[in-house]
């Protein structure tokens, strides 16, 4: 197994161009299979997540051809409406093909999703949505299977902004009968992409972004050639891991708006930052203060998928930050790691105080989810000697090589491979 070698203590500077964003790519593929022609999807990021996606539209019976900076899905010859376990544990948004497969051939089976460990991450928000547009739901021996003689559109009231379910009722509703209204539903940009991606197929959907989505369903959606979105959350992990270690970069891809709530902390923490079209710059002298209280929340709110990552900042700044995570219950597991490596961090439920050191030291750390691997990255930035990193294969599944994207703007991050 690789791990990463951090050999702390160098200033960033420079700009680093943004891989495009795994969160909206990952339901993309997904909705792949829904076109009665090619769909083709630029700049797709090599990350393990993408891969395991392609796996599993391969698996279903789909042509895929990778080819220089774009992937071409042919949907028009899949057969299988079974997801296979082995692809689904590795990967929770598997779970977003219900809604395209179920489109495709009014029968889903899928094994209980996996992904990262970070909490309970129950689907019975997907599955009561799909319920209401006419879905038959068995769940045994930890397979989920659906079937619905016909789709159809229905009012549907999210008891929590949820982005998978939002995301997987939009896939059941592009081609059910009548309209679909989703109430309540997750405002994250990677929702607005997916709406312009089913646009772009001829799907009519309006209102992603806000908290109500409207799907009127259609008879046919064709091929789309397609750039998603940007990476927000690797924006963020960069800027964090300047903000931390001192120096000046800009980040080329992802607009302000999309990050608002990490540059609000980040300038609480001394940061100058500056943003225009789609390029944010960041300038810190290494010495921040903590922000007081930072609580994830559902977009616009600070994303817990930056939570990990802005603990790690958190660890040397001057005084006490307190964070709290709403969203997954168990997504502290990097804090004894970062403790390993010299950092004040108590954690109680869903609460995190973070009292600010003057230095950390390098050690030997494992990562044990995507974002909380990345925490780990940028703490070795900041830390005195070396840092070893084992288990990136987490890391991996949502940065196509953070080291060398950190190695543009001057870190030292050497990959070794392992066997
Ligand atoms: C997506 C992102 C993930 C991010 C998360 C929150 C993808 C591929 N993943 O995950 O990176 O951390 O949004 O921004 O886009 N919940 C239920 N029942 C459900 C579904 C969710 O109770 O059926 C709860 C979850 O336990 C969690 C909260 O809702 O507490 C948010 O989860 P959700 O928005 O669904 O996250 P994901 O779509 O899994």
């Amino acid at each position: 197994m690789d791990k990463f070698v951090v050999q702390g203590g160098a200033k960033l500077y420079g700009r680093v161009k943004i891989q495009a964003a795994k969160n909206a790519v990952l339901p993309l593929l997904a909705a792949s299979v829904l076109a009665d022609d090619l769909v083709t999807i630029r700049d797709l990021p090599h990350i393990t997540d993408a891969e395991n996606m392609l796996h599993i539209l391969s698996e279903l019976g789909c042509g895929i051809v990778r080819g220089d900076g774009y992937v071409t899905i042919d949907g028009r010859n899949a057969v299988s409406h079974e997801i296979p376990s082995t692809l689904t544990r590795e990967l929770r948004s598997s779970v977003f093909m219900l809604g395209s497969v179920l489109t495709r051939f009014r029968r889903a089976k899928i094994s209980y999703p996996g992904g990262c460990d970070i909490g309970l991450r129950p689907i019975d928000l997907h599955l009561s949505g799909l319920k209401r547009l006419g879905v038959t739901i068995i769940e045994e021996n930890g397979y989920v299977i659906c079937s619905a003689e016909k789709l159809r559109g229905a009012d549907i009231l999210l008891d929590f902004p949820s982005v998978g379910a939002t995301e997987n009722i939009m896939l059941a509703a592009v081609k059910a009968e009548g309209k679909t209204v989703i109430r309540n539903a997750a405002k994250e940009p990677e929702i607005v992409d997916l709406q312009n991606f089913l646009s772009r197929m001829g799907a009519d959907v309006s209102g992603a972004g806000g908290d109500t989505v409207e799907i009127t369903g259609v008879k046919r959606l064709h091929g789309v050639d397609y750039t998603p979105m940007k990476d927000r959350i690797e924006a963020g992990t960069f800027l964090i891991a300047a903000a931390s270690c001192g120096g000046e970069i800009e980040t080329e891809g992802v607009s302000e708006e999309n990050i608002a709530a990490l540059l609000h902390k980040l300038r609480e923490n001394g940061c100058k930052i500056t943003a225009k079209g789609d390029k944010i710059r960041l300038r810190s002298s290494g010495d921040l203060k903590a922000a007081s209280l930072v609580e994830t929340l559902p977009f616009p709110g600070f994303p817990t998928d930056m939570q990990a990552q802005y603990a790690a900042l958190s660890a040397t700044a001057r005084g006490t930050a307190v964070i709290v995570e709403n969203l997954f219950e168990t997504r502290y597991k990097y804090a004894g790691e970062l403790k390993k490596m010299g950092a004040d961090v108590t954690v109680r439920g869903r609460t995190a105080v973070i009292r600010g050191v003057e230095k950390l030291h390098g050690a030997e750390v494992s990562a044990c989810d995507l974002r909380g691997g990345a925490a780990l990255v940028i703490a070795g930035l900041q830390a005195d000697g070396l840092t070893r990193i084992s288990r990136i294969e987490h890391i991996d599944r949502g940065y196509e090589s953070i080291e060398r994207d950190l190695g543009v703007l001057g870190a030292h991050v050497r990959r070794e491979t392992g066997t």
